[in-house]
Protein backbone atom coordinates (compact mmCIF):
# COMPACT_ATOMS: atom_id res chain seq x y z
CA UNK A 1 0.00 0.00 0.00
CA UNK A 2 1.46 3.41 -1.09
CA UNK A 3 1.44 6.22 1.75
CA UNK A 4 -0.40 8.93 0.05
CA UNK A 5 -0.80 11.35 3.38
CA UNK A 6 0.77 14.85 2.67
CA UNK A 7 0.86 17.73 5.43
CA UNK A 8 0.07 21.42 4.62
CA UNK A 9 1.09 23.47 7.74
CA UNK A 10 0.90 21.02 10.38
CA UNK A 11 -2.65 19.69 8.63
CA UNK A 12 -2.51 16.10 7.72
CA UNK A 13 -4.17 15.11 4.10
CA UNK A 14 -4.94 11.39 3.48
CA UNK A 15 -4.02 12.28 0.57
CA UNK A 16 -2.82 15.25 -1.74
CA UNK A 17 -6.15 15.54 -3.60
CA UNK A 18 -8.43 18.46 -3.07
CA UNK A 19 -11.12 20.23 -4.94
CA UNK A 20 -10.38 24.54 -6.26
CA UNK A 21 -12.66 26.88 -4.53
CA UNK A 22 -15.72 27.93 -6.56
CA UNK A 23 -15.75 24.33 -8.27
CA UNK A 24 -17.26 22.47 -6.19
CA UNK A 25 -20.01 24.76 -3.82
CA UNK A 26 -20.00 23.07 -0.66
CA UNK A 27 -19.89 19.38 -2.04
CA UNK A 28 -23.12 19.21 -1.35
CA UNK A 29 -23.99 18.92 -4.83
CA UNK A 30 -21.54 16.33 -5.68
CA UNK A 31 -22.12 14.05 -2.71
CA UNK A 32 -24.29 12.14 -5.48
CA UNK A 33 -21.74 11.21 -7.66
CA UNK A 34 -18.72 10.57 -4.94
CA UNK A 35 -17.50 9.36 -1.89
CA UNK A 36 -16.29 12.99 -0.05
CA UNK A 37 -14.28 10.65 2.07
CA UNK A 38 -12.25 9.76 -0.21
CA UNK A 39 -10.66 13.51 -0.90
CA UNK A 40 -7.96 15.19 1.01
CA UNK A 41 -9.94 18.09 1.59
CA UNK A 42 -12.74 19.51 -0.08
CA UNK A 43 -11.89 23.64 -0.82
CA UNK A 44 -15.16 25.65 -0.75
CA UNK A 45 -16.60 28.92 -2.67
CA UNK A 46 -15.15 31.66 -1.22
CA UNK A 47 -17.20 33.31 2.01
CA UNK A 48 -17.71 36.70 2.77
CA UNK A 49 -18.63 38.08 6.06
CA UNK A 50 -22.15 39.08 4.27
CA UNK A 51 -24.14 37.88 1.26
CA UNK A 52 -22.90 38.39 -1.93
CA UNK A 53 -25.25 38.59 -5.01
CA UNK A 54 -22.59 37.98 -7.05
CA UNK A 55 -22.05 39.62 -11.22
CA UNK A 56 -24.80 39.47 -13.30
CA UNK A 57 -25.68 36.39 -16.25
CA UNK A 58 -24.00 35.68 -18.69
CA UNK A 59 -21.08 34.74 -15.93
CA UNK A 60 -20.06 31.55 -17.38
CA UNK A 61 -18.88 30.28 -21.21
CA UNK A 62 -17.38 27.42 -22.80
CA UNK A 63 -13.99 28.12 -24.66
CA UNK A 64 -11.36 26.04 -26.49
CA UNK A 65 -9.46 23.84 -23.70
CA UNK A 66 -11.23 25.40 -20.87
CA UNK A 67 -13.67 27.57 -19.71
CA UNK A 68 -14.33 31.52 -18.95
CA UNK A 69 -16.28 32.48 -15.49
CA UNK A 70 -17.19 35.93 -13.65
CA UNK A 71 -19.11 34.51 -10.84
CA UNK A 72 -17.70 37.59 -8.63
CA UNK A 73 -18.11 35.52 -5.56
CA UNK A 74 -21.63 34.77 -5.01
CA UNK A 75 -21.78 33.33 -1.84
CA UNK A 76 -24.63 33.33 1.25
CA UNK A 77 -22.09 34.83 3.97
CA UNK A 78 -20.36 33.46 6.46
CA UNK A 79 -23.41 32.88 9.41
CA UNK A 80 -24.88 30.14 6.60
CA UNK A 81 -21.83 29.02 6.07
CA UNK A 82 -21.12 27.88 9.23
CA UNK A 83 -24.73 27.06 10.00
CA UNK A 84 -25.76 24.72 7.45
CA UNK A 85 -22.21 23.98 5.25
CA UNK A 86 -19.77 23.18 8.23
CA UNK A 87 -22.17 20.26 9.88
CA UNK A 88 -23.10 18.99 5.91
CA UNK A 89 -19.03 18.44 5.41
CA UNK A 90 -17.93 17.26 8.88
CA UNK A 91 -20.01 13.89 8.27
CA UNK A 92 -17.43 13.02 5.87
CA UNK A 93 -13.90 12.31 6.57
CA UNK A 94 -12.43 14.97 4.57
CA UNK A 95 -10.66 18.01 5.75
CA UNK A 96 -12.45 21.52 5.40
CA UNK A 97 -10.48 24.31 3.68
CA UNK A 98 -12.57 27.55 3.47
CA UNK A 99 -11.81 29.94 1.15
CA UNK A 100 -12.47 33.38 2.63
CA UNK A 101 -13.33 36.50 0.16
CA UNK A 102 -13.47 40.35 1.37
CA UNK A 103 -13.93 43.77 0.14
CA UNK A 104 -11.77 45.40 2.12
CA UNK A 105 -8.99 43.97 4.43
CA UNK A 106 -11.02 44.63 7.56
CA UNK A 107 -13.82 42.31 5.76
CA UNK A 108 -10.92 39.73 5.48
CA UNK A 109 -10.01 39.74 9.11
CA UNK A 110 -13.83 39.95 10.30
CA UNK A 111 -14.22 36.38 8.17
CA UNK A 112 -10.69 35.28 9.64
CA UNK A 113 -11.91 35.95 13.20
CA UNK A 114 -15.96 34.28 12.95
CA UNK A 115 -14.28 31.21 11.45
CA UNK A 116 -11.53 31.20 14.47
CA UNK A 117 -13.71 28.72 16.62
CA UNK A 118 -15.51 27.37 13.76
CA UNK A 119 -14.68 23.31 12.81
CA UNK A 120 -12.30 23.73 9.57
CA UNK A 121 -9.21 23.01 9.06
CA UNK A 122 -7.29 25.77 7.14
CA UNK A 123 -8.22 29.07 5.59
CA UNK A 124 -7.17 30.21 2.22
CA UNK A 125 -7.07 33.88 1.06
CA UNK A 126 -8.41 35.12 -2.00
CA UNK A 127 -6.57 37.94 -3.31
CA UNK A 128 -6.81 36.31 -7.06
CA UNK A 129 -10.37 36.72 -7.91
CA UNK A 130 -9.88 38.63 -11.60
CA UNK A 131 -14.14 39.11 -10.96
CA UNK A 132 -14.68 41.79 -8.56
CA UNK A 133 -13.75 45.22 -8.46
CA UNK A 134 -12.70 45.54 -5.13
CA UNK A 135 -10.76 43.01 -2.74
CA UNK A 136 -9.66 39.50 -5.04
CA UNK A 137 -7.25 40.27 -7.37
CA UNK A 138 -7.03 44.04 -6.55
CA UNK A 139 -4.78 42.90 -3.76
CA UNK A 140 -2.96 40.10 -5.01
CA UNK A 141 -0.97 41.94 -8.05
CA UNK A 142 1.03 44.48 -5.48
CA UNK A 143 3.80 42.89 -3.35
CA UNK A 144 3.28 45.16 -0.84
CA UNK A 145 -0.12 44.78 -0.35
CA UNK A 146 -0.22 40.54 -0.54
CA UNK A 147 2.11 41.16 2.66
CA UNK A 148 -0.27 43.98 4.43
CA UNK A 149 -2.98 41.46 4.05
CA UNK A 150 -1.68 38.41 4.60
CA UNK A 151 0.42 39.95 8.01
CA UNK A 152 -3.72 41.52 9.28
CA UNK A 153 -5.61 37.73 8.68
CA UNK A 154 -3.13 36.06 10.07
CA UNK A 155 -3.94 38.39 13.25
CA UNK A 156 -7.52 37.19 13.58
CA UNK A 157 -7.00 33.67 12.25
CA UNK A 158 -6.54 30.53 14.37
CA UNK A 159 -6.27 27.89 11.53
CA UNK A 160 -3.48 28.02 9.17
CA UNK A 161 -3.17 30.95 6.21
CA UNK A 162 -3.00 29.28 2.83
CA UNK A 163 -2.70 32.56 0.61
CA UNK A 164 -3.99 31.82 -3.34
CA UNK A 165 -2.16 33.99 -5.96
CA UNK A 166 -2.94 35.40 -9.18
CA UNK A 167 -1.45 34.38 -12.19
CA UNK A 168 -2.70 37.86 -13.53
CA UNK A 169 1.26 39.39 -12.24
CA UNK A 170 4.46 39.91 -14.23
CA UNK A 171 6.37 38.00 -10.94
CA UNK A 172 4.46 35.88 -9.29
CA UNK A 173 7.32 34.79 -7.43
CA UNK A 174 7.50 38.71 -5.89
CA UNK A 175 4.07 37.65 -4.26
CA UNK A 176 4.95 34.21 -3.28
CA UNK A 177 7.72 35.80 -1.14
CA UNK A 178 5.36 38.41 -0.06
CA UNK A 179 2.61 36.14 1.42
CA UNK A 180 5.91 34.42 2.72
CA UNK A 181 7.28 37.32 5.14
CA UNK A 182 3.73 38.57 5.66
CA UNK A 183 3.61 35.38 8.19
CA UNK A 184 1.82 32.87 5.13
CA UNK A 185 1.74 29.47 6.02
CA UNK A 186 0.88 28.17 2.53
CA UNK A 187 0.26 28.98 -0.95
CA UNK A 188 -2.29 28.01 -3.04
CA UNK A 189 -1.89 28.59 -7.23
CA UNK A 190 -2.99 29.40 -10.04
CA UNK A 191 -6.06 31.53 -9.70
CA UNK A 192 -7.50 31.90 -13.25
CA UNK A 193 -6.08 33.85 -15.97
CA UNK A 194 -7.82 36.99 -17.19
CA UNK A 195 -9.68 36.23 -20.51
CA UNK A 196 -12.17 37.37 -23.11
CA UNK A 197 -14.95 35.71 -25.85
CA UNK A 198 -16.78 38.02 -27.92
CA UNK A 199 -19.90 37.11 -29.91
CA UNK A 200 -19.26 37.94 -33.57
CA UNK A 201 -22.86 38.15 -34.12
CA UNK A 202 -24.07 39.85 -31.24
CA UNK A 203 -20.69 42.18 -31.43
CA UNK A 204 -20.37 41.99 -27.62
CA UNK A 205 -18.39 40.20 -24.83
CA UNK A 206 -19.76 36.52 -24.25
CA UNK A 207 -19.98 37.32 -20.42
CA UNK A 208 -22.03 40.29 -19.32
CA UNK A 209 -18.82 41.69 -16.94
CA UNK A 210 -16.99 41.44 -20.64
CA UNK A 211 -14.08 39.45 -18.83
CA UNK A 212 -13.52 37.05 -17.33
CA UNK A 213 -11.20 34.08 -15.41
CA UNK A 214 -10.12 31.67 -17.66
CA UNK A 215 -9.25 27.88 -16.75
CA UNK A 216 -9.41 24.59 -17.46
CA UNK A 217 -6.22 22.24 -19.55
CA UNK A 218 -5.24 25.26 -21.41
CA UNK A 219 -3.57 27.02 -18.32
CA UNK A 220 -1.58 24.13 -17.56
CA UNK A 221 1.13 24.46 -18.43
CA UNK A 222 1.35 28.47 -17.01
CA UNK A 223 0.36 26.66 -13.42
CA UNK A 224 2.98 24.24 -14.00
CA UNK A 225 5.82 26.76 -14.57
CA UNK A 226 4.41 29.13 -11.64
CA UNK A 227 4.49 26.38 -9.34
CA UNK A 228 8.01 25.63 -10.26
CA UNK A 229 9.33 29.14 -10.02
CA UNK A 230 7.62 29.53 -6.53
CA UNK A 231 9.19 25.98 -5.10
CA UNK A 232 12.28 27.65 -5.77
CA UNK A 233 11.49 31.21 -4.40
CA UNK A 234 9.89 30.37 -0.77
CA UNK A 235 9.59 27.45 1.17
CA UNK A 236 6.36 27.34 2.15
CA UNK A 237 4.19 24.39 0.74
CA UNK A 238 2.52 24.50 -2.33
CA UNK A 239 -1.17 23.62 -3.22
CA UNK A 240 -0.92 23.75 -7.30
CA UNK A 241 -3.53 23.97 -9.70
CA UNK A 242 -4.87 24.59 -13.09
CA UNK A 243 -5.97 22.60 -15.50
CA UNK A 244 -5.90 19.34 -13.63
CA UNK A 245 -7.55 16.22 -14.62
CA UNK A 246 -5.73 13.30 -14.70
CA UNK A 247 -3.37 11.73 -12.24
CA UNK A 248 -0.77 12.13 -14.67
CA UNK A 249 -1.53 16.06 -14.74
CA UNK A 250 -1.49 16.15 -10.83
CA UNK A 251 2.03 14.59 -10.66
CA UNK A 252 3.54 17.13 -13.03
CA UNK A 253 2.87 19.60 -10.35
CA UNK A 254 3.74 17.55 -8.02
CA UNK A 255 7.37 16.65 -9.71
CA UNK A 256 7.29 20.70 -9.81
CA UNK A 257 6.84 21.54 -5.96
CA UNK A 258 3.31 20.95 -4.89
CA UNK A 259 2.65 19.17 -1.96
CA UNK A 260 -1.37 19.01 -2.40
CA UNK A 261 -3.18 19.57 -5.89
CA UNK A 262 -6.28 20.99 -6.47
CA UNK A 263 -9.22 19.78 -9.19
CA UNK A 264 -11.21 22.68 -10.25
CA UNK A 265 -12.74 22.85 -14.11
CA UNK A 266 -12.94 19.40 -15.09
CA UNK A 267 -16.02 18.77 -12.20
CA UNK A 268 -17.46 20.86 -14.51
CA UNK A 269 -17.83 17.97 -17.52
CA UNK A 270 -16.77 14.87 -14.91
CA UNK A 271 -18.25 15.39 -11.03
CA UNK A 272 -16.15 12.60 -10.76
CA UNK A 273 -12.77 13.89 -11.96
CA UNK A 274 -10.79 14.40 -8.37
CA UNK A 275 -11.34 10.72 -7.66
CA UNK A 276 -10.21 9.81 -10.97
CA UNK A 277 -7.40 12.04 -10.41
CA UNK A 278 -6.63 10.22 -7.18
CA UNK A 279 -6.87 6.88 -8.92
CA UNK A 280 -4.30 8.05 -11.40
CA UNK A 281 -1.64 9.51 -9.10
CA UNK A 282 -1.95 5.71 -7.32
CA UNK A 283 -1.70 3.73 -10.80
CA UNK A 284 1.17 6.57 -11.35
CA UNK A 285 2.85 5.28 -7.49
CA UNK A 286 2.43 1.24 -8.03
CA UNK A 287 3.51 1.88 -11.70
CA UNK A 288 7.07 3.35 -10.75
CA UNK A 289 6.84 1.85 -7.21
CA UNK A 290 7.07 5.25 -5.54
CA UNK A 291 6.29 4.74 -2.03
CA UNK A 292 5.46 8.31 -0.84
CA UNK A 293 4.83 11.34 -2.40
CA UNK A 294 8.04 13.45 -1.16
CA UNK A 295 10.26 10.64 -3.10
CA UNK A 296 8.76 12.88 -6.51
CA UNK A 297 7.96 16.22 -4.77
CA UNK A 298 10.05 19.32 -6.34
CA UNK A 299 12.29 16.68 -8.29
CA UNK A 300 12.19 19.30 -11.34
CA UNK A 301 15.37 21.73 -10.07
C1 LIG B 1 -15.69 34.02 -8.92
O1 LIG B 1 -16.54 33.76 -8.05
O2 LIG B 1 -15.82 35.00 -9.66
C2 LIG B 1 -14.48 33.14 -9.09
C3 LIG B 1 -13.73 32.94 -7.83
C4 LIG B 1 -12.27 33.20 -7.96
O3 LIG B 1 -11.75 33.43 -9.06
O4 LIG B 1 -11.58 33.18 -6.92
Amino acid sequence: MKNLKVNIAGVELKNPVMTASGTFGSGREYGEYMDLNQLGAVVVKGVAITPWKGNPPPRIAETYGGMLNSVGLQNPGVEVFIEQDIPFLRQYDTKIVVNIAGKTIEEYCQVAERLADADVDLLELNISCPNVKEGGVAFGTDPRMVEKVTREVKKHSKQPLIVKLSPNVTDITEMAKAAEVGGADGLSLINTLLGMSIDIHKRRPVLAMGVGGFSGPAIKPVAVRMVYQVKQAVSLPIIGMGGIATGEDAIEFIMAGATAIAVGTAHFHNPRASLEVLEGIQEYMEKYKVQELKKIRGIIK
